[in-house]
């Protein structure tokens, strides 16, 4: 099985290149069941999830076609095409590996008027149910069964009438999955208490991009009027906030300098006000975002939130960089209920943090020292490559596929700025 090994003490400097967002293309690539003229997505990461998603919209009758990339490059174009769906049903054993495939939920729906996906049970960091995604559309019309551990929508004859739904909880992919639903619907839907994140943004910019009516892009309030037929359209994803700040902590816990190429800082406030707060310099420049660390760090009181608040997903990376600040950091995790995989581990390298309940103390230690470490979901692991770009000695993280799910051909952009990091096989 592959594995990571990091020598650690280098300080990163240089440009890196950031790739295209896997949490806006998960959502971006079932938006091809929506017509069935062809959709091209630009700037799409090579990542095991795409993959995955591309196969099982394959099984669903829709064609992909990557337009040949040099090895060299990163990203890649790929053309869907979803002349005529052969199927509407998502099976246990792609779901499980790979939750994000319930986004066929509402396009399923919408284009097909049935959908049977898997339900995709909970995952290392939390139980992450989908009711959300199912109140949202019975709001627009449709009947839903649970049987067998697979959720079946159905929408009357003729497609969903439309309505509204509220969201108790801000949910990201309940709110995808209602939008696809609601811009072939036949009337208006309403999504009140509406995710926010960028992604969603960039969700909303191809739907509108194929012919969809939406308002309150950007706003927690999405009026979508159902239109009979979308088309296709070309399209380039979002780049990744979540890599860049992933990264932008690599830079920071190393003392490095580093060019974030390609990063949008308007979809990373929080997270580089947080950098800031934490004593580093941020500087955005035309097409990059510079970051450069002077001195120790400052600890940091942080809480998770939806956006704009802090994210949940840099949690974890910003835990291990708060391990070599001067004095004690509190973070609470408020959006997931086992979000803290990563300690156990960082603690194996000398770290001092101790959770109770959502909030972990992170004290600052003089140093962490290199260690075999085991990765559990993807942001934790990203967390020991972290660790590891800082600790004395080796680190070896094993059980990377977790990392190659999210992060494209990360030692490589590492070892351009410096870091020694390869990847071997343990067997
Ligand atoms: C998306 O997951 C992201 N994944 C996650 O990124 C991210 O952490 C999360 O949004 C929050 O930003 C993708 O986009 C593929 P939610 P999602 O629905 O949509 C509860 C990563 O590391 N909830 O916003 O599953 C849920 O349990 C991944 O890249 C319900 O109760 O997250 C959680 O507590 C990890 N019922 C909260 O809402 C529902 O029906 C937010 O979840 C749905 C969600």
């Amino acid at each position: 099985m592959d594995r990571i090994i990091i020598r650690g003490g280098n300080r990163l400097t240089g440009r890196l290149p950031i790739s295209g967002a896997k949490n806006s293309a998960l959502t971006l690539l079932p938006c091809a069941l929506l017509t069935d003229e062809p959709v091209t997505l630009r700037n799409l990461p090579r990542l095991a999830d795409v993959d995955s998603f591309g196969h099982l919209l394959n099984q669903l009758g829709v064609s992909t076609m990557v337009e040949g990339a040099r090895p060299e490059d990163f990203g890649r174009v790929m053309t869907l095409r979803a002349g005529r769906v052969t199927s509407t049903v998502a099976p246990y054993d792609i779901v499980r590996k790979m939750r994000a495939s319930i986004l066929v939920l509402g396009p399923l729906l919408a284009r097909a008027g049935e959908a049977t996906v898997s339900l995709p049970g909970g995952c290392a960091i939390g139980n992450r149910p989908i009711d959300l995604h199912l109140k949202a559309l019975e709001a627009f019309g449709a009947r839903i069964e649970i049987t067998a551990g697979y959720v079946k929508a159905i929408a009357p004859d003729g497609g969903l009438p439309g309505g509204t739904v509220t969201f108790p909880v801000v949910s990201v992919g309940a709110t995808e999955n209602a939008l696809m639903a609601a811009v072939l619907a036949n009337g208006t839907c309403i999504l009140d208490n509406a995710a926010r994140e960028p992604e969603i943004v960039d969700l909303c910019h191809l739907l509108i991009a194929m012919g969809a009516e939406i308002e309150g892009v950007g706003t927690d309030r999405l009026t979508v009027v159902g239109k009979p037929r979308l088309h296709g359209a070309t399209y380039a994803v979002m780049p990744d906030r979540i890599e860049a700040g992933s990264y932008a902590c690599a830079a920071a816990i190393t003392g490095g300098d580093v060019d974030l190429v390609g990063a949008r800082a308007d979809d990373m406030q929080a997270v580089l006000a947080a950098l800031r707060d934490a004593g580093v310099e941020v500087e955005v420049k035309r097409d990059a975002i510079r970051i450069a660390a002077a001195g120790r760090l400052r600890p940091l009181t942080l809480s998770t939130a939806p956006f704009p608040g802090f994210p949940t997903d840099m949690q974890a990376q910003f835990m291990a960089m708060l391990c070599m600040a001067d004095g004690a950091s509190v973070l609470t995790e408020t959006i997931f209920e086992n979000r803290y995989m990563h300690v156990p581990e960082l603690a194996r390298m000398g770290a001092d943090i101790s959770v109770n309940g959502r909030t972990a103390v992170v004290r600052g230690v003089p140093k962490l020292t290199g260690a075999p470490v085991m990765a559990t979901d993807l942001r934790a692991s990203m967390s020991l490559i972290l660790a590891g770009l800082v600790a004395e000695g080796e680190t070896i993280v094993n059980r990377i596929y977790h990392l190659d799910r999210g992060y494209e051909r990360l030692e490589e952009k590492l070892q351009t700025v410096g870091a020694d990091i390869e990847r071997n096989n343990d067997d």
